[in-house]
Order: C-alpha cells, then sequence, then structure tokens
C-alpha cells in the first residue's frame, strides 16, 4: 500500500529500452518507441491517480539527432502523434502541457504544435506533464549563463546577486520543483545528460525492465520503492 502522505511530487523518467524491446521480438526499433508512447500514457494516468503533480519525460535528447534519419523521423511522428491523440485528454483531466529544450532544429510544424498544446493547456491546474524534446542538460546550463550574462550587460542584473535560486529561474525548468525521484528503465545505471542541475537530490530508480514493458504496476513499485528511502539532503 502506498503513504499517500509521502508522495513525490515530481518524477522524471528516462524511457529507456525501446530498441532492445523491439530487437528481442525480432521487430524494427519503431515498434518500441511506438509501444514506449503507449507506456507513456499509462504512466500519466498512473500518476495522476497517485497524486504525482509533475511527471518529465526525456523523449529525444540533443544526442538522439545522430540516429538514423528513418528514426529520427519516426520520433517526430511519435509525438506529433502523442500530442494529437492526448490533447482533449490532457484538458479533460485538467492536465498541464510543458516542453523544455532546444527549439532549432525541430521541424516547424511539430514546434507549432507543442507550443500550441502548451499555451492551450496552461491554465489547468492539475499534474503537469513535462517532455524533454531536444534537450540537453549542459546546453540549458550554457543557455542559462548566456542568459545571465546578457542581463548582466545590460544592467539588469549584478553578478553578485545571482544565487542557486536565482540560476535556477534562468532554466528551462523555471517554476518546476526538483525531481525527488528518477526513473531510468532497462538496467542502464547513467545520467545521459539529463537535469543535471535539478537531479543533485533525487532519488535514483533503475529498475531492470525495459521502458516498452514498464506497466501501471512497475511504477507504484517504483513509488513504494521511493517510500523507502530517507531523504537527507547533505543532512546527517
Ligand atoms: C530510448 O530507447 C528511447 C528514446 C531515445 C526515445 C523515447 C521516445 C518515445 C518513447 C516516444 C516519444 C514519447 C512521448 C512521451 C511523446 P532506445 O531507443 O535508446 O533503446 P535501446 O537502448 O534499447 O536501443
Amino acid at each position: 500500500m502506498l503513504d499517500k502522505e509521502n508522495i513525490p511530487a515530481h518524477v522524471a523518467i528516462i524511457m529507456d529500452g525501446n530498441g532492445r524491446w523491439a530487437r528481442e521480438r525480432g521487430f524494427a526499433r519503431s515498434e518500441g518507441h511506438r509501444e514506449g508512447v503507449k507506456r507513456a500514457e499509462e504512466i500519466i494516468e498512473e500518476a495522476d491517480a497517485i497524486g504525482v503533480k509533475f511527471l518529465t519525460f526525456f523523449a529525444f535528447s540533443t544526442e538522439n539527432w545522430k540516429r538514423s534519419r528513418i528514426e529520427v523521423a519516426v520520433l517526430m511522428r511519435l509525438l506529433d502523434i502523442f500530442l494529437k491523440r492526448n490533447l482533449s485528454r490532457l484538458m479533460k483531466h485538467n492536465m498541464r502541457l510543458r516542453v523544455i529544450g532546444r527549439k532549432e532544429p525541430i521541424p516547424d510544424f511539430l514546434w507549432k504544435h507543442l507550443v500550441s498544446a502548451q499555451s492551450k493547456t496552461k491554465n489547468n491546474t492539475g499534474l503537469t506533464v513535462i517532455l524533454a524534446f531536444n534537450y540537453g542538460a549542459r546546453q540549458e546550463i550554457v543557455d542559462a549563463a548566456k542568459k545571465i550574462a546578457k542581463e548582466i550587460m545590460a544592467k539588469k542584473a549584478r553578478a553578485e546577486d545571482i544565487n542557486e535560486e536565482s540560476f535556477n529561474s534562468f532554466l528551462y525548468t523555471s517554476g518546476i520543483p526538483d525531481p525527488d525521484m528518477l526513473i531510468r528503465t532497462s538496467g542502464e545505471v547513467r545520467i545521459s545528460n539529463f537535469l543535471l542541475w535539478q537531479l543533485s537530490y533525487s532519488e535514483l530508480y533503475f529498475p531492470k525492465v525495459c521502458w516498452p514493458d514498464f506497466k501501471r504496476e512497475n511504477f507504484q513499485e517504483a513509488i513504494l520503492e521511493y517510500q523507502k528511502r530517507a531523504r537527507r539532503f547533505g543532512a546527517a
């Protein structure tokens, strides 16, 4: 049984293992991604039911452009399908969508759909679903440093006033609390340039199952595991 008083407010997920899942079944990699979208939809429902407030998915990294042209196209298309299929569901369940990442070189049509879904859902007050798309944590930190440098040059900020809190407000995740928990499926034990600043004190969890096999029960198990951890934030 889950302790309702100790639900992580923010869970971030690296949906890894789609390719391996497909290969093991003799399918094309795209089938793994397609099944992966279904799992994302299932986990959104479950997170909402449990009372999670922020749910972040690493859907496409800045490094993923190195994959084959076909796989990149499939991932772009799947995001588009996800948006089309889920916009009315997000509205019905009072959920907000937010995108973090760089615009370039995401195709214009897709960026428009992302921005539009974000704007249509912005006044909803329930679960916030955050899609990290064309996202890289080092790039995010560099972008924040550039914005701060510009503010200082324009005399809108002073270097001596920059602290962790103000730095936070220059990140793509401005206004979003740090993840309490990171889940990475498929048994890989790496952060892979995901939310490097924000994961400083997160509980890390690495289940062995590949993402297309990560069902509601696996998410509940992850939350149970979280509830066993004693979080100290550096204190004794
Ligand atoms: C990692 O598995 C997965 C990805 C790089 C993409 C994840 C994207 C989706 C599931 C589709 C978009 C999602 C949403 C929510 C719109 P991998 O391909 O690296 O697997 P492998 O390591 O086994 O090859």
